[in-house]
């Protein structure tokens, strides 16, 4: 029989700094990781490009059997999910679901911040498509008073490109911090809002003052994603819970490997698809 895993997908690798959370929430669950490292990044496509390449992963990870995809980017959460939510599953695959990283991580801030002055850092494509501020405004109940957004167009490359540490990758870190925080003194929470971003977290923290609260997406997605399979049994008993774990990638499998290690803090082993 085929497994039911959880798919789970991204530009390239930031997604697994949120597998590896889910992995840690839901241990007996399978699940199948897709990086289209191949045409990474997607922060700085166009809006029907980074729908399109979303729709073919998420038709991809269908195709394995997976009942549920977690769009693990917030680029492609901001420009595909509600595309592929209302436009597509409907067609597609009516009794599959798509998730994003976007949603708890607006559930999470409304709850955490108490000046309700929120920070944003993410690609220029989650920055520009302005679904965090739409987001917060529509869902925070009223406690979000005010959103500020700092695109960081470098900080995905250095990731991808492991120059994370270097006297590079510090001078645009320190100036994206500088630059948000210096458009909202009242803020108190700050959100990094792509799911690369919690690889740089060391240099991050050094010019973010002690009284802002750092949002990382990996564990507030898997508690959300717990939460959501409790109130829908009909998806998680479909869903194979063999502990299973697969790496895939658009790009070569050996590239994939030695910096998905890095990640997950474990080997890894991928192998190379075409979507
Ligand atoms: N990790 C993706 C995100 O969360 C962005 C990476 C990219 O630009 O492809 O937005």
């Amino acid at each position: 029989m085929n497994s039911a895993s959880i798919g789970v997908f991204d530009s390239g690798y930031g997604g697994l700094t949120v597998l590896k959370e889910l992995v840690k929430a839901l241990p007996g669950y399978d699940f199948i990781y897709l990086g289209d490292n191949a045409r990474t990044p997607y922060g700085t496509r166009s809006f029907e490009v980074v729908y399109e390449y979303t729709l073919e992963a998420v038709k991809y990870l269908f195709s394995q059997h997976c009942p549920l995809v977690i769009i693990a980017c917030n680029t492609a959460s901001a420009k595909a999910l509600r595309n592929i939510q209302q436009l597509d599953l409907p067609k597609i695959a009516p009794d599959r679901r798509v998730l994003g990283v976007i949603r708890p991580s607006i559930e999470a801030v409304s709850a955490i911040t108490k000046t309700g002055h929120v920070g944003i850092l993410g690609t220029v494509g989650t920055v520009t498509s302005e679904s965090y501020p739409i987001e917060l405004e529509k869902w925070s109940g009223g406690r979000v008073v005010a959103t500020v957004q700092e695109a960081c167009p470098m900080w995905v490359p250095i990731v991808e490109n492991n120059e994370i540490g270097t006297e590079g990758a510090e001078y645009f870190i320190q100036r994206h911090i500088l630059n948000i925080l210096a458009k909202d003194s009242q803020m108190d929470t700050l959100v990094l809002g792509c799911t690369h971003y919690p690889l740089l977290i060391d240099t991050i923290r050094k010019y973010v003052p002690p009284h802002i609260k750092i949002i990382e997406q990996g564990e507030i997605t898997a508690g959300k994603l717990v939460d959501y399979l409790q109130r829908h049994p009909e998806i998680d008993n479909r869903l194979t819970k063999n502990s299973q774990l697969e790496f895939q990638t658009t790009e070569s499998a050996a590239n994939f490997e030695s910096k998905a290690a890095l990640f997950m803090d474990r080997k890894v082993e991928a192998v190379h698809v075409k979507i």
